[in-house]
């Protein structure tokens, strides 16, 4: 950048030739002096941007302020002097003798000033290349002040707007009164945390516009930004002050506050010599805050455009008809809950469940699980309402919900607001209500799944007599676009998080090879970075996969409603245009299979980390099977679905093929017998019958492989021609099942305990699932808190299989005509 000399003779001379910009400076000091008069200024490093007076259009008044160097459109980003300007070209900027920088008029009266408590007058300003106006102290180079701590009506990138609750310290941006005038004007905009972070603006104070709460990566309810992805983020430091940052794509870029109160993201483009607005935060009279009043639900396009909440009516219905909605609603029964033995009309409240909503502002955040989200809500009184986002988790109200919109883009979350039983009845449109109390939610789904799945069975069994022929069958079975709709009306049950897919496709630079995990059971899996660095996992399901779909679906629904630490976490999917996609957490270290068996990483495995891992794979299959609200039967537990994340901690994943079992079911049959060659069952590979005692089948095969460190498959090719099994089995029978331990981990102070684990693996390879344990015993019996083990009985499979070679493929047999179905839900609408 250029020097500064602020000669007396140079400046005389540019009085001289007048309005020649002189010295294009980044850093001034004191003495140093950047006058009107002279038409000085200064150019951030980097020439963007440009320092110095300025009059707004259509005003005489002159301000210091700063602006884009290199755009034909005169845009100014912030001002210093904006409350008290100067009304003739006699104003200087300087650096005080206390130290600060301050703008001063003709009279030498401080009009403007950094005002730092500055002991020590030695300071000097510089202009970074952002457009960041700072003062340093000249020998430390402390920042003592910044114009991006004092923003004006521009949020330039890599600004930060930030808020403590606890100090009420605030950066926000405050509107200009009108385009020629930049003084403080009625809006201003920022960050609030109460319980959970909000953007708003507010007018004179009281809030105008509300973003919604923001989940981790968006604000829930507020429309996003096409171009601009991820480009917001929110952190919270150590203090407690909470930021809130954007990295915009360009330098000729930004989010401005306008002198209406609405919050806008423009860049230059350069091309038509203009701005370009890519968002805005209010697009319709329905996002000013509050529009409809409490219970009030605002949607633009209908008329009149405000409406009560479902179980609510107007509180004064002449005001609300003249469409002065400030009342807002009232409950037309009043709630249950609190009300001391009223008899007979004692109903437990429900909850109507709205689905794409932008939740109500008060929002208080509750630690309380998924699936305990509701249930605490309904057993407190003062809660009426509840949302569940990944995010922030479980969400309450307790106030009168205000600024509640059902919105038609992907950000907002299922809210489900609590209202008398007597609502219910009363409503009586059940297309559009979804009642959930949640204990009775589960049950309904369940019964509604058997009923479903009774009815399918029967009408594919009809079908299925009329037409003979096996292949056309199988393609008939392959969802129909009607059913793609209904399914991804069950993802939205869910609460699930939806991706957008060019995030995703950023994520893992276009899914490009390189990022490739492996094939899954119904399309390649990819490995992610979002722009938070947070590594994901990205199962694509191939658009050719017919049968994929459904296992796909079937993944969504049984897996959202999981979450153990034994069980691979799903963040959320993708469903755009014919993407599908289910997004996980990232598992640095794969599969068990990868890790056991190909060596030399196995040598990372040793028997405590091995046992580790099978407790925590029992663990996992004990909530499936018994602790979770749902019991679910995986079908394909192996040790390629063996997850390990970075503490060798296991996961297991791949619930394509799970079952959802009600809860006095044992049992079930299926025609379609879909597993992994090896690990199944004789009752389910021969007889397709499922339950418990065949994923405890499955996991003794995996038992058995990680304490002898050899694939199952790998026998397939001995020239004994025996499975694991058998090996294991003859090995028992001849009292030398020491020889099965893999060296690895055999060590003589370990040898009781890898025995005892061979012996429950035994166990549950029995031929007959009534020999077999039950998981919890398997539990124990690793425990040591069964002492005695049983003897365990010939194990199935030891004849010589049917020859199929599959290292992990799928085996896929159709037998007789009973359909099957992995679709588990359905919901009305
Ligand atoms: C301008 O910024 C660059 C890096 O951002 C830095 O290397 C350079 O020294 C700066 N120039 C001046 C004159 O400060
Ligand atoms: C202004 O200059 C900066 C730095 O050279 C450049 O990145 C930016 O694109 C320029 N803007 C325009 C509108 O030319
Ligand atoms: C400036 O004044 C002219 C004439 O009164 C008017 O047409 C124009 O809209 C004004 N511009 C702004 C930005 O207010
Ligand atoms: C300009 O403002 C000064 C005070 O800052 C005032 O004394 C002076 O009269 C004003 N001049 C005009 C022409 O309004
Ligand atoms: C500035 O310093 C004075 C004296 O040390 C103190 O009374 C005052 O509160 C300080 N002001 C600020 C804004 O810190
Ligand atoms: C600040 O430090 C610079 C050198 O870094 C020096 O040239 C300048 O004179 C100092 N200014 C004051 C006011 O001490
Ligand atoms: C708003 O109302 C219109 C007309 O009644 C309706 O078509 C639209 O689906 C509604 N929008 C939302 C988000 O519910
Ligand atoms: C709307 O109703 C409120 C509350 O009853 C009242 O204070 C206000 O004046 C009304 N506004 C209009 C425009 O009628
Ligand atoms: C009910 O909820 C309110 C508000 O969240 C909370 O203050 C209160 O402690 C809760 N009561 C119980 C019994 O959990």
């Amino acid at each position: 950048m250029g020097r500064l000399s602020k000669s007396n003779f140079l400046s005389a001379l540019c009085c001289l030739c007048l309005n020649l910009g002189v010295v294009a400076v980044d850093t001034i000091r004191s003495s140093q002096f950047i006058k009107d008069k002279n038409s000085d200024y200064m150019i951030s490093n980097g020439s963007v941007f440009k320092l110095g007076f300025f009059s707004p259009v259509n005003s005489t008044n002159r301000y210091l302020g700063i602006w884009y160097n290199n755009i034909s459109a005169f845009t100014v980003v912030w001002v210093a002097n904006r409350q008290k300007p100067l009304n003739d070209s006699s104003g200087v900027l300087t650096i005080s003798e206390d130290g600060n920088l301050v703008v001063l008029n003709g009279q030498k009266e401080i009009l403007w000033s950094s005002n730092v408590n500055n002991s020590i007058a030695n300071s000097n300003a510089q202009f970074l290349a952002l457009g960041n106006l700072v003062l340093k102290e000249n020998t430390t180079g402390t920042i003592l002040w910044e114009s991006f701590n004092n923003p004006s009506h521009i949020m330039l990138p890599e600004m930060k707007l930030s808020t403590n609750e606890r100090t009420g310290e605030k950066v926000q941006l405050t509107s200009w009164k009108s385009p020629s005038d930049p003084s403080i004007g009625s809006f201003s905009g920022g960050i609030h945390r109460r319980s959970l972070i909000q953007a708003f603006v507010w007018k004179d104070g009281r809030p105008y516009f509300r973003s919604g709460p923001w989940n981790g990566q968006k604000f829930i309810g507020s429309p996003r930004y096409p171009p601009f992805h991820d480009i917001i983020s929110l952190v919270q430091d150590q203090d407690g002050t909470t930021y809130l940052t954007s990295s915009l794509l360009s330098h000729s870029s930004h989010f401005v506050l306008t002198t209406q109160g609405n919050t806008e993201a423009r860049y230059w483009d350069s091309e038509e010599g203009d701005w370009k607005v890519v968002w805005k935060a209010m697009n319709s009279v329905c996002d000013v805050y509050g529009t409809c009043g409490a219970f009030g639900s605002c949607n633009s396009t209908s008329s009149p455009i405000c409406s009560c909440l479902e179980g609510f009516k107007p509180k004064n219905t002449e005001e609300w008809n003249r469409q002065n909605w400030t009342s807002g609603c009232v409950r037309k029964t009043p709630l249950q809950c609190g009300r001391v033995n009223s008899g007979e009309a004692g109903k437990m409240d429900v909850f109507l469940k709205l689905m794409m909503m932008k939740v109500p502002d008060f929002v208080e955040w509750s630690a309380a699980r998924e699936e305990d989200c509701g249930q605490q809500c309904l057993q407190n009184c003062s809660c009426i309402a509840y949302a569940f986002d990944s995010g922030p988790g479980c969400m309450t109200w307790t106030r009168s919900l205000i600024d509640t919109q059902k919105i038609s883009y992907g950000t907002g979350v299922d809210l489900h607001i609590r209202v008398a039983h007597l609502e219910l009845d009363t409503e009586g449109d059940v297309r559009k209500i979804i009642t959930i109390t949640v204990i009775i939610g589960t049950i309904f789904i369940s019964i509604f799944t058997y009923l479903l799945w009774r009815w399918m069975a029967k009408h594919k069994a009809r079908r299925k007599k009329a037409e003979g022929m096996l292949n056309r069958e199988a393609h008939k079975k392959f969802p129909s676009e009607d059913m793609l709709g209904d399914n991804l009306n069950q993802v939205k049950v869910q609460e699930l998080p939806l991706f957008d897919f060019v995030k995703l496709a950023s994520a893992t630079n276009n899914f490009h090879e390189s990022n490739k995990l492996g094939q899954g059971g119904f399309g390649p899996v990819y490995r992610g970075k979002l722009s938070d660095a947070q590594e994901i996992a990205i199962k694509r399901l191939s658009k050719t996969s017919g049968q994929g779909l459904e296992e796909f679906m079937n993944e969504v629904v049984v897996i959202s409603k999981l979450q153990h630490r034994n069980l691979v976490r799903l963040l959320g999917c993708c469903a755009e245009g014919e993407e599908r996609m289910l997004i996980y957490e990232y598992m640095p270290n794969k599969s068990l299979d990868a890790f056991l068996f190909d060596s030399p990483k196995e040598i990372l495995l040793d028997w405590r980390k091995r046992f580790n891992i099978i407790e925590g794979i029992g663990r996992g299959l004990l909530y499936l099977h018994r602790d979770s609200r749902l019991r679910i039967i995986h079908r394909d537990l192996k040790a390629s679905n063996i997850l390990l994340d970075k503490d060798l901690n296991p996961k297991i994943s791949d619930f394509g093929m799970a079952r959802i079992f009600r809860c006095n079911e044992d049992q079930a049959n299926t025609n379609r017998v879909v597993g992994t060659y090896g690990y199944m069952s004789p009752e389910y590979a021969m007889e397709g019958r499922f339950s418990e005692k065949s994923d405890v089948f499955s996991f003794g095969v995996l038992l058995l492989e990680i304490l002898s460190g050899r694939r199952n498959s790998s026998f397939y090719h001995d020239e004994q021609s025996m499975s694991l099994l058998e090996h294991a089995w003859k090995l028992w029978k001849a009292d030398n099942i020491v020889a099965l331990i893999d060296p690895m981990i055999s060590e003589p102070c370990y040898e009781m305990e890898v025995l005892r684990c061979i012996h429950v693996g035994l166990l549950c390879v029995q031929e007959f699932a009534k020999d077999r344990p039950t998981t919890s015993t398997v539990i124990s019996m690793l425990k040591s808190e069964i002492v005695d083990l049983p003897h365990p009985k010939k194990p199935a499979f030891t004849e010589r299989q049917i020859g199929l070679d599959t290292e992990s493929s799928k085996l896929s047999q159709r037998k007789c005509s009973v359909n099957n179905v992995t679709i588990t839900m359905v919901q009305g609408r």
